[in-house]
C-alpha cells in the first residue's frame, strides 16, 4: 500500500514538473514582450500588415503569409520616410527608412520579371509563327553569283564588336533578372553564385567594347540613316514583308526598318550605358532615389532592346536569304541588292536598272 502511495506521488511530480517549467517559460516570455511594448500575442493573418522572417528581414504579407498562432509581430514598418541625424558630412546615411524602396522592390522582383519574360518570350513566339507562315524571304531573281560590296572590314568590325558585347550583356543581364526565381531552383545555390558573380563581372567588362562599338556605328552609319520622306512609303507597306512573291518598296543604303534599328540601338544603347554606369558607381551623381529610377530605365530598356534585337537577328539570319552575307563576307548578291536596296545599288555600281522585275519605283525616288 505504502509502495502504491509512493508511486502515485512520484508520477504526479513527473507530470507536473514539465508543465510548471513550460508555464514559467511562457510567463517570462510574455513579460519580456510587455517590457518592449509589444502586445502579448499578435497573430499573423489577413489583418496583419507585415512580418519579419527568422533572420529579421521585413516581409510584406502575401497569400502565403503564415497564419500560425505562435507567430509574433516583431516589427511594424513605418509608412513614411524616417530620417535621423548624422554628425558626418555624408547626409545620405541619415535616411533610415525610404518607403519608395518598397515600390522599387515590387518593380524589381515582380513587374520587371514578368515584363521582360512577356516581351522577349512574346517576340520569340511571334518570330517562330512568322517563320512558319512566311518562311525565309527568298531572293526572287535567284543568286547571280556576282556580288556588290556592302560593308567594309572596319564597318563589320564595328558591327560585331557592338553585337557580341550586346549579346553577352543581354545574357548576363538576364541572369541577374531571373537568377533567383528561375536559376536557383534549376541549378542550386552554389552553381548560381558562381554564374551570377561571373555574369556581373562580364556585364561590367563588356560595357567598354559595347560603348566603343556603339560610337563607331554611330559615326560610320549616321549619314545613311537620316530619315527621309521615302521612308514613309516603306513603313506603310511594311517593307513588302507581308507580300509573298510581291515587290519590295525601293530604298537607299538602309530602309526605314533598318533606320529604326539604327536609332533604337544608338539612342537606346546610349541610355543603357548612362543608366548602367550610374548603377556601377553608386551615389556618384544620383542618390538612392535616382539610382532606383536609373535601374527602372535600365531594366525596361534592356528588356525592350533584347526583344527588338531578336527580330533583327532573325531577319539577318534565317528570315531573309542573302542578308547575312552583308555582315559575314561584306558582299551581297547583285539580285539581293537590286531587290532590297535598288537606289543604293545604282549609286554604288553606277548602273541604271529598268523598273520591270518585281522592284518598284515610287514617286519619292
Ligand atoms: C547574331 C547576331 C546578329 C546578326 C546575324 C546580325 C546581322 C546583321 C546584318 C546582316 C546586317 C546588315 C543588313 C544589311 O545588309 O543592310 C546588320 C546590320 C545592323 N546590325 Fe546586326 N546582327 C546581329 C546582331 C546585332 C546586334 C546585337 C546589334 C546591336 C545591338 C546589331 C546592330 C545592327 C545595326 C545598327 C545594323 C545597321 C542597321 C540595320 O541594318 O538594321 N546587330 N546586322
Ligand atoms: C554600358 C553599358 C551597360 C552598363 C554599364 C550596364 C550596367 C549594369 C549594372 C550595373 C546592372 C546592375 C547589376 C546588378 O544588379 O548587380 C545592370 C543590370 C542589367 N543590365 Fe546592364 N549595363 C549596360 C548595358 C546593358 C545592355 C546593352 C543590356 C541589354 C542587352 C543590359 C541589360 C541589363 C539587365 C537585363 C539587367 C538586370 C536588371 C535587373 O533585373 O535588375 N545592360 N546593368
Amino acid at each position: 500500500m505504502r509502495q502504491l502511495r509512493q508511486f502515485l506521488v512520484l508520477a504526479a511530480l513527473l507530470t507536473a514538473a514539465p508543465l510548471l517549467a513550460g508555464h514559467l517559460a511562457l510567463a517570462q516570455e510574455a513579460r519580456a514582450q510587455e517590457v518592449q511594448g509589444v502586445p502579448k500575442v499578435q497573430q499573423l493573418g489577413k489583418d496583419t500588415p507585415s512580418s519579419t522572417d527568422s533572420v529579421g528581414i521585413y516581409r510584406e504579407p502575401g497569400p502565403n503569409s503564415p497564419a500560425n498562432p505562435d507567430d509574433v509581430l516583431l516589427y511594424q514598418p513605418p509608412t513614411g520616410k524616417v530620417t535621423g541625424r548624422v554628425s558626418i558630412p555624408d547626409e545620405k546615411l541619415s535616411v533610415i527608412v525610404q518607403p519608395e524602396g518598397r515600390l522599387w522592390r515590387e518593380f524589381r522582383t515582380v513587374w520587371l520579371r514578368y515584363g521582360i519574360a512577356i516581351a522577349v518570350g512574346g517576340m520569340a513566339v511571334a518570330l517562330a509563327l512568322f517563320f512558319l507562315i512566311r518562311g525565309t524571304i527568298r531572293i526572287e531573281g535567284g543568286r547571280t553569283g556576282l556580288t556588290v560590296p556592302r560593308f567594309n572590314g572596319f564597318e563589320r568590325f564595328a558591327h560585331w564588336t557592338t553585337a557580341v558585347s550586346f549579346i553577352v550583356m543581354a545574357l548576363t543581364g538576364l541572369v541577374v533578372t531571373f537568377g533567383r526565381s528561375l536559376l536557383i531552383p534549376l541549378m542550386g545555390h552554389s552553381a548560381h553564385t558562381v554564374l551570377a558573380e561571373a555574369s556581373k563581372v562580364l556585364h561590367n567588362f563588356f560595357s567598354v567594347p559595347f560603348v566603343i562599338g556603339l560610337f563607331l556605328i554611330f559615326v560610320l552609319w549616321l549619314r545613311d540613316n537620316i530619315p527621309e520622306k521615302a521612308d514613309w512609303i516603306w513603313i506603310k507597306e511594311l517593307g513588302g514583308l507581308l507580300s509573298k512573291g510581291g515587290s519590295h518598296p525601293e530604298t537607299g543604303r538602309f530602309n526605314a526598318g533598318q533606320k529604326i534599328v539604327f536609332w533604337s540601338v544608338v539612342l537606346g544603347g546610349a541610355l543603357l550605358a548612362l543608366s548602367g554606369y550610374l548603377l556601377i558607381m553608386p551615389f556618384f551623381i544620383t542618390g538612392i532615389g535616382g539610382m532606383q529610377i536609373m535601374h527602372v530605365i535600365h531594366g525596361v530598356l534592356g528588356g525592350l532592346m533584347i526583344a527588338a534585337i531578336l527580330a533583327h537577328i532573325y531577319i539577318g539570319t534565317i528570315g531573309m536569304e542573302g542578308a547575312f552575307d552583308a555582315m559575314g563576307k561584306g558582299d551581297v548578291d547583285e539580285n539581293w541588292a537590286k531587290e532590297h536596296h535598288l537606289g543604293w545599288y545604282e549609286q554604288v555600281t553606277g548602273r541604271r536598272v529598268p523598273r520591270n522585275h518585281g522592284t518598284r519605283v515610287h514617286p519619292a525616288e
